[in-house]
Parts: structure tokens; C-alpha cells; sequence
């Protein structure tokens, strides 16, 4: 099987360490790297959080962990999604006090360098704000055609946002280096939450995970009960909606989610910042962004919701053997 090299950049964050232990356990992918970012806490947390999480799940696996942004482009970062993911960002697990210490690089420079070394190979995928990757295209504008793809969980297309009634939190925490990101010239695919808000898990299905497999199972049963609770409380929802593992699954099982190709921009300020809206490019350039020109952007619009937490469940099922899921 060929493998599929990532680097994932990402603010752990539940959802976050969710898709961290899949992309360890699944047979298709390669972890070249994480990169950290500041988002659903502040970047010392997700950093700490990040290298623990890899210690933990992976144990002498050494991925490399890059240090991110603190903050966003433009102004201080001024979400803190404590009340989501936990004050330290995952739930009420006990804190992580890795033994090992971040990359010398800073996130962009790892991405940049990483991607340059094995040109048309690596994919993105981000599943936090955009801000490292808008400091890759900022610094290196080649990253753009180096990469073999970009996979962002970001974004709402036909459905309310979550941040705001308008916008996704991810692009809404940065909408500047949203903005960037969804105007360079990658392949770029757009998991939004117009699929992950359909990707529902109820606790009991976290109970399977943890028998099948006890040690990291059990770790990723524990932080789904913080992030349940959360969406019982906020949104009368008897589960959570599985966001950042659906954007790395889209990846490795692209058959389980509908694709539209469309021209998309992002909403960089006012009561819409955040929002994405298809638009014609010319259209676009008015609202302080523009869209890529050939409407290249994949926006996935649905997906086969049952198909996608099988997948989940097996590979993390399979997590304590060393055996890798499909
Ligand atoms: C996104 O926002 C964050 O809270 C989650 O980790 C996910 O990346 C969902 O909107
Ligand atoms: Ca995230």
C-alpha cells in the first residue's frame, strides 16, 4: 500500500488529539510532522499537548513536533474554547509532562523545508486556525506548488457556523490567514461543518473503543466524555460531532464524502468574518478576499456519516496491538 505522507497542524484540542491518534493508527498514513497553532488554547498548551499526545499513542515513534503561532496574522488571539476542549485543552485528562521537547524549527520553516525536501509528496492538514500556513506562503510562495495537496477542517458552507451563527471557529480565529490560504494556488479540500456536524458519536460508542483497546481507547473514551458533556449541554446533542478526525479520514477515504468544486471565499471582517460563501472570483475581491481563479477548491458538502465512524472505530480499536487499522 502507498503511503500518504502529512503533516498535521493543528491546536489540541479534543477533536484534535482524536484525529492525532487516528493518523498514528491508520495503515495509510505517514506522520512526517505536526506542527502546533494557537486556537482552542494557547500555543504553550497545544505545543505540551501535541508532544505528550505523540509520546503517548506512538511511543519511540519521534514525530517531530514544530513550535507555531501564538496568535493570529493580524491582532491577539481572543478565543479561549476552555469551556469545549478543557482549560488545558483536553478535557479532564490528566496533564501531559513530556519528555521530549519541540523541533528547533518554527512551524512554517518545518512545513516549508519538510515539503521542499520531497516535492509533490506531502499533504497538509490543517485542523486548527490558518495562521502557520498563511506564514509558509508568506515566506516561501513555492510551498504553494510543492505540496500534493492541502486538507483544512474549516469552514460552513449551507449550515450555521459554530463560533458565530455565521462562522466555523477555525477560519473565524484567523479569517486574515484564511483568506491567504484559500486564494493561494494549492489543492486545496474543504472539510467543513456542512459533513463533521453529521458525524455524530454517542457515548457508548466510545465505550466499545476503550474495551477493544484499553490503554488508548480508554484515553480517547475519557476525553470524548469532557467534549460530550460539552455538546449536551450547549447543543442538546446526545454525542459529539467528530470535526478534525473527519478531515483526516477524508483523506484516507475520500469514496465516503460528496465533493463539489467551487469557487469559495472567506469573509475576513464584520459580523460574517469567518463565513465562506461561493462567489465568482471577481465578486469575491470585493469582500476584502478572493477565491482561486479556476474555482479549484474542493468543498466537501456531504458524507456517509456511519461509513466514517466505522472507520474511526476500527483503526482505533486496532490502536493497542501496534496493529495499524484501515
Ligand atoms: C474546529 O474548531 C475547534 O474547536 C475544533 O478542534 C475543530 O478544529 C471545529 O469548528
Ligand atoms: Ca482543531
Amino acid at each position: 500500500m502507498t503511503l500518504i505522507p502529512i503533516i498535521i497542524d493543528t491546536d489540541p484540542g479534543i477533536d484534535d488529539a482524536l484525529a492525532l491518534v487516528y493518523a498514528l493508527n491508520a495503515a495509510r498514513l505517514e506522520v512526517v510532522g505536526v506542527t502546533t497553532v494557537h486556537g482552542n488554547v494557547g500555543i504553550e498548551r497545544t505545543t505540551r499537548n501535541a508532544l505528550g499526545l505523540l509520546e503517548f499513542a506512538r511511543p519511540g515513534a519521534r514525530v517531530p513536533v514544530a513550535r507555531g503561532a501564538a496568535q493570529p496574522l493580524l491582532g491577539a488571539a481572543e478565543s479561549d474554547a476552555g469551556f469545549v476542549h478543557g482549560i488545558e485543552g483536553l478535557g479532564n485528562t490528566p496533564v501531559f509532562t513530556p519528555r521530549t521537547a519541540p523541533h528547533a524549527l518554527p512551524a512554517w520553516q518545518f512545513i516549508c523545508e519538510r515539503v521542499a525536501e520531497r516535492p509533490g509528496e506531502i499533504t497538509l492538514c490543517a485542523i486548527g486556525p490558518l495562521t502557520n500556513l498563511a506564514h509558509a506562503l508568506a515566506h516561501s510562495p513555492a510551498v504553494a506548488r510543492q505540496v500534493a495537496g492541502v486538507v483544512i477542517m474549516g469552514g460552513a458552507l449551507r449550515v450555521p457556523g459554530n463560533i458565530t451563527p455565521h462562522a466555523e471557529y477555525n477560519l473565524w480565529a484567523d479569517p486574515a490567514a484564511a483568506a491567504a490560504v484559500l486564494a493561494a494556488p494549492w489543492p486545496i479540500t474543504l472539510v467543513g461543518l456542512d459533513v463533521t456536524t453529521q458525524v455524530i458519536c454517542p457515548p457508548e460508542y466510545f465505550r466499545h473503543i476503550a474495551e477493544a483497546a484499553p490503554r488508548v481507547g480508554g484515553f480517547v473514551a475519557q476525553l470524548a466524555e469532557f467534549y460530550i458533556d460539552f455538546y449536551r449541554r450547549h447543543a442538546g446533542l446526545s454525542g459529539c460531532q467528530l470535526h478534525d478526525p473527519s478531515a483526516l479520514i477524508a483523506l484516507t477515504h475520500p469514496a465516503l464524502f460528496t465533493a463539489e468544486s467551487l469557487p469559495v471565499a472567506v469573509n475576513t471582517h464584520g459580523e460574517r468574518r469567518g463565513r465562506i460563501f461561493q462567489s465568482a472570483p471577481q465578486e469575491a475581491a470585493g469582500q476584502g478576499t478572493k477565491a482561486q481563479p479556476d474555482g479549484s477548491i474542493t468543498v466537501l458538502t456531504d458524507v456517509d456519516a456511519d461509513l466514517v465512524k466505522e472507520v474511526f472505530m476500527l483503526t482505533l480499536s486496532a490502536a493497542d496491538q501496534g496493529r495499524r487499522g484501515n
